[in-house]
């Protein structure tokens, strides 16, 4: 595992992941391999271009050559899938892409890794389990259930993985992540928006009632999570990746407008995503057991990840007055309107 190929490495989860791993492995050398979507960002792995360890791939997953090229020029010997169209609003509006990305793209990984025997660990996510009732908590064993375009797009992805494994005998594993909050994520998602919306003094749209529950996980987490399997974990495997607690939303928008110090009366409900999961909730006791542990709880991880919004201005406020506007007009103007 020195040459690796990390595949979406300038989103919010690839970069982190990057940056912790060239932080932990400064032997290995990585190549991002990202098609640079709105939600592909250089500027999130900006201190770290200048390293004789990081190179950057412009292209698509679903691009089998170009893939294929790339593993061959730069020696991988293992790919790590983040690439992704990663939200469940933006599914909902425009779902085909998830099927091209999140299907397509991560089969045509799996062919080049089968061609050039690779390992390949593949981030999947804890929306595959669909909404979960409230006494059970997803097991990796559970069958997978999921209920939007995005859910589904990465439940296909993640048992042709395991098909890979099971037919071919492809050395994969999979993680299956809860909700990452933390720096670099783009503020389409709940915790980001809330963050700079509570920032800008405008209203935080909860969807419903806003009693839905969610396992919001700190992304240094994830990415210790995630070296932990690809380190310890048993080739073959699946791994839940969280803190195993929950809150809801109303509990994180709490945290966030406390953190930030703003006033509760921006808090507006809006009419609800459709199809709406209510709980997620995952078992992370098969990581555990790798020797693997959270070091943040949700509360500390939604609270740090608010202090980083208004620490970080610079980053999410050329976003929010770019092309991000037109889908939060799509997205919001209406629903805000009718409150
Ligand atoms: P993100 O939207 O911030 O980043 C996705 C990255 O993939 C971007 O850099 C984008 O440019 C790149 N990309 C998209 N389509 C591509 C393509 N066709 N070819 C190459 N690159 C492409 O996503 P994220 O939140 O960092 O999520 C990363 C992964 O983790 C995804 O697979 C997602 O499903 C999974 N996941 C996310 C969460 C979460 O809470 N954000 C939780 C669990 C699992
Ligand atoms: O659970 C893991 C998943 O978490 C990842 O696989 C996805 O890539 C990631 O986007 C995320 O999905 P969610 O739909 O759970 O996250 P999001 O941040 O979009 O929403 C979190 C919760 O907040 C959810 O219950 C919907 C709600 N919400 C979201 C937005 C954007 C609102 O109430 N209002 C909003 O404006």
């Amino acid at each position: 595992m020195k040459h690796l190929l990390v595949t979406g490495g300038c989103g919010f989860i690839g970069s982190n992941f990057v940056r912790y791993w060239l932080g932990q492995h400064p032997e290995s050398r990585v190549v991002v391999y990202d098609k640079l979507t709105y939600a592909g960002r250089r500027e999130n792995l900006a201190d770290l271009w200048d390293s004789p360890n990081l190179s950057l791939v412009v292209g698509d997953i679903g691009d089998l050559e170009l893939v294929g090229r790339t593993c061959q020029n730069h020696q991988i010997d293992l790919i790590v899938n983040f690439a992704a169209e990663t939200h469940v609003d933006q599914s909902i509006l425009g779902p085909l892409v998830f099927t091209d990305t999140n299907v397509r793209g991560t089969h045509v990984l799996l062919e080049v890794a089968r061609e050039l025997n690779i390992r390949l660990h593949h981030i999947s996510t804890d929306e595959v389990y669909g909404h979960i009732a409230d006494e059970h908590q997803s097991l990796e064993t559970d069958n997978l259930a999921p209920r939007s375009p995005y859910a589904a797009s990465k439940a296909a992805a993640d048992q042709l993985v395991q098909a890979y494994a099971i037919t071919y005998g492809l050395p994969v594993t999979i993680t299956r992540g809860a909700n990452n909050v933390g720096p670099y994520q783009y503020p389409e998602k709940a915790v980001p928006l809330f963050a700079t919306n509570a920032i800008l003094g405008e209203a935080i749209p909860v969807y419903g009632d806003g009693l839905q529950m969610r396992d919001y996980a700190h992304v240094h987490d994830h990415c210790t999570g995630i070296e932990a399997v690809l380190l310890r974990g048993v080739v073959g495997e699946v791994y839940n990746v969280g803190t195993g607690k929950e809150m809801t939303n109303l509990e994180m928008v709490d945290i966030v407008l406390d953190t930030l110090g703003q006033s509760h009366d921006l808090v507006r409900h809006v009419t609800d995503r459709p199809g709406h999961d209510r709980r997620y909730s995952m078992n992370v006791d098969k990581l555990r057991a790798l020797g693997w542990q959270p070091k943040y709880d949700p509360k500390q991880a939604v609270a740090e990840a608010a202090k980083w919004y208004a620490q970080n201005r610079a980053w999410w406020e050329p976003i929010r007055s770019g092309e991000f506007r037109a889908y939060y007009e799509q997205q919001y103007a209406e629903r805000l309107a009718k409150t």
